[in-house]
């Protein structure tokens, strides 16, 4: 229980959302004054919250106490090679909190946020959820953005009757653990669909390689859709490699892969990965373009890959570009809250938290079976990354779009429905 009164002694207004995009864990990280200190043997079993926060709270104000406030968590990637799946996760989700919270919170009360860090790894994310239920005692987890993270954590959430909702793990095993689990994003078979027809109706390509990172759930799930439904569509796939996140040497398979003469390379990873391959074709005269879902969404992708990823396309959940006011007015929040423009992941955090906070106010209480049971009904709800309406397996449907990446911009190609 320590760290759940201790935690919840927060200063009202010491913890501002910050005025620039944060690319680092936030300073008030592990910083903040009523964050706990870190429990003694600190270690991949005992977690410590990257940050507690009360987003909106007048400046100030008075010490908070259990009872004023509404707990609930997050676990990201706020470092590691991941790292801004975590940050911009965390920076939409604190965004609507902090509107929340102005519009006079739920129930009555305020709504803060635990982070906790996982580094990218999914034993650290199940500890994580762990110390979120048994110690923490939220109301709700968000989180992760990588499915073999979430399907980490989501027995844990099941069990203890603690909803979770991702925002962006679109491998369809996550939601299929249980009915305490939702996400606000599209899945995996209809991902690897869209690349699939991007590819052979849009660029009338006939020949694709696959490089699938065999450590990623996301990864060995869109290979198989891309590869069945290319097929399906009457292309070929001419072969099919493969790599364990974390490896930085792609030519022995790159070259394999050249040998092949394919017109494009699916490479379903994500963006620290794919702009080292990038690169490592490029070197090795590889001209073909590279394929890839949303796991190349990143503003560090342009950094890592240079000139090498320019050209290339992808899915993703949703473009800036949108001109419909949706979007336009998140982006406009966004960039004066942190500087930055937003990317899918931020997005889907706003999103993953707005489908929260209206099942909470929804909710006759908020016990994790009133307030799983009023999620399950989210219907017709406004997501910035699209309408969400939850089916019967906690699945929203929805379009998704495909970007051509650019030097430091994506460009808005296509819109792709099911
Ligand atoms: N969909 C990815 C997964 O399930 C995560 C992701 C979502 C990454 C959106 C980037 C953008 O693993």
């Amino acid at each position: 229980m320590r760290g759940y009164s201790v935690a919840l002694i927060l200063t009202l207004g010491s913890l501002p959302l910050g005025c620039e995009k944060r690319s680092e864990p936030g300073p008030s990280a592990g910083a903040s004054g009523g964050t706990p200190t870190p429990p003694p043997g600190t270690s991949a079993s005992s977690p410590t919250p990257a940050d507690t926060k009360v987003p909106g709270s007048p400046s100030g104000g008075a010490a908070v106490s259990d009872s004023d406030v509404i707990l609930l968590g997050e676990v990201g990637s706020l470092t590691g090679s991941e790292a801004t799946f975590g940050i911009s996760t965390r920076d939409g989700i604190e965004l609507a909190l902090k509107e929340a919270n102005q519009a006079g919170g739920v129930k009555g009360k305020k709504v803060a946020v635990r982070v906790y860090d996982d580094q990218g790894k999914p034993e650290e994310a199940a500890n994580a959820v762990t110390r979120l239920i048994s110690q923490d005692r939220v109301k709700l987890i968000l989180g992760e953005v990588a499915s073999s993270n979430s399907l980490a954590m989501a027995p844990k959430c099941q069990s203890g009757q603690v909803p979770m909702i991702t925002p962006s793990s679109t491998n369809p095993k996550v939601t299929a653990v249980g009915d305490y689990i939702f996400r606000v994003c599209f899945i995996d078979p209809f991902q690897g669909f869209v690349m699939a027809k991007f590819a052979k109706e849009n660029l009338k390509f006939t020949r694709a390689a696959v490089l699938k990172d065999l450590k990623s759930a996301y990864s060995l799930g869109l290979t198989e859709v891309f590869t069945r439904k290319f097929t399906e569509m009457g292309g070929k796939i001419v072969a099919t490699e493969a790599y364990s996140k974390g490896d930085s040497d792609f030519r022995a398979q790159l070259t394999a892969i050249k040998g092949h003469k394919p017109d494009a390379i699916y490479v379903p990873g994500y963006y620290t990965d794919v702009g080292i391959v990038a690169r490592q074709a490029r070197e090795i005269g590889i001209k073909a373009p590279l394929l890839g879902g949303d796991g190349w969404d990143s503003e560090k992708l342009w950094e890592l890959g240079g000139s090498a990823i320019v050209g290339s396309y992808f899915s993703n959940h949703y473009s800036p570009d949108d001109p419909s006011p949706r979007v336009q007015s998140f982006l406009t929040k966004y960039k004066a809250a942190y500087g930055g423009i937003p990317d899918s992941l931020a997005a889907l955090g706003y999103d993953a938290a707005n489908v929260a906070i209206h099942a909470m106010q929804q909710a006759p209480d908020l016990s994790g079976p009133s307030i799983r049971a009023a999620i399950a009904q989210t219907k017709d709800f406004p997501g910035v990354a699209g309408t969400i309406t939850l089916d019967e397996n906690r699945n929203p449907v929805k379009p998704a779009v495909v970007l051509q990446v650019g030097s430091g911009k994506n460009k808005y190609i296509a819109t792709i429905s099911p």
